[in-house]
């Protein structure tokens, strides 16, 4: 049975097995990205219910720019039609969109789409959706890293005054992004037993789950299984 009084605050997933899911079908990869959407809507849905505070998904790494210009184009297509399908029961359901990653330089609809999702939800008090777009780890580190190395330079603090705390401020979930707390959780479906680049410096006490089920066939009733499962995890952050 889930805890209700332990739901953990920040959940992220790693949306792995569109490809695959297609394949089995005979069918195009884009088929597997578009089912992979729909899978992606009930799983907000029900995180919101559940009262999850944040919730982060992988849904474009700064790798995947080496697949085809078709596949990346349907992938930065699929968000406008998530937009325009989805922004306004999201804004009703008090949901509040972040993007974690530079979108710019994404096609100008797509910009377009996330900036209005952006706006129109930025005053919401539920929970917080975190899309990982054209993210990478290490980039995210290196961003944090050249922004305090503008401060040092402009004297506006020393080399001491670096803390961790402060390499977290200015990653794309700190405090001048999306401002939210390290990951409890991180679920990564299709049988992959890896990172692929995905919140290296949040993810240093997450709790992982990696499930063999496809994203696409990844129903909000395994996710609650995922959060029983987290539940019955002993914590202990290198204490006894
Ligand atoms: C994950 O599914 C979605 C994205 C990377 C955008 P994949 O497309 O990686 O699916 P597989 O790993 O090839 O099955
Ligand atoms: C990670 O999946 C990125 C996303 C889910 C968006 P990949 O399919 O790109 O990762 P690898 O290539 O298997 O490591
Ligand atoms: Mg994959």
């Amino acid at each position: 049975m889930l805890d209700m009084t332990r739901i953990p605050k920040h959940v992220a997933l790693v949306m792995d097995g569109n490809g695959r899911w297609a394949d089995k079908r005979l069918m195009p990869k884009m088929g597997g990205h578009n089912a992979g959407m729909k899978a992606m809507k009930e799983i907000v849905k029900r995180a919101s219910t559940l009262g999850v505070e944040h919730l982060t998904v992988y849904a474009f790494s700064t790798e995947n720019w080496k697949r085809s210009a078709e596949e990346v184009g349907g992938i930065f297509k699929l968000i406008v039609v998530y937009v325009d399908n989805e922004l306004k029961e999201l804004n009703e359901n008090n949901v509040r969109v972040n993007i974690l990653g530079d979108y710019s330089m994404l096609p100008s609809e797509s910009v377009e789409r996330i900036n209005k999702a952006l706006e129109t939800t930025k005053d919401n008090t539920g929970m917080q959706f975190n899309i990982a777009l054209n993210y990478g780890g290490r980039d995210e580190i290196k961003r944090s890293v050249q922004d305090i190395a503008k401060l040092v330079k402009a004297g506006e603090i020393e080399p001491e005054d670096i803390t961790e705390d402060l390499i977290g401020e200015y990653l794309w979930t700190g405090k001048h992004h999306a401002d939210s707390p390290d990951p409890e959780l991180i679920i990564r479906t299709s049988g992959e037993l890896r990172l692929s680049n995905y919140l290296l410096w949040q993810s240093a006490y997450s709790e992982f789950i990696f499930t063999d089920t496809l994203w696409p066939d990844f129903t909000p009733e395994k996710f609650e299984e995922c959060i029983e499962e987290f539940q019955g995890r002993k914590r202990r952050f290198g204490g006894r």
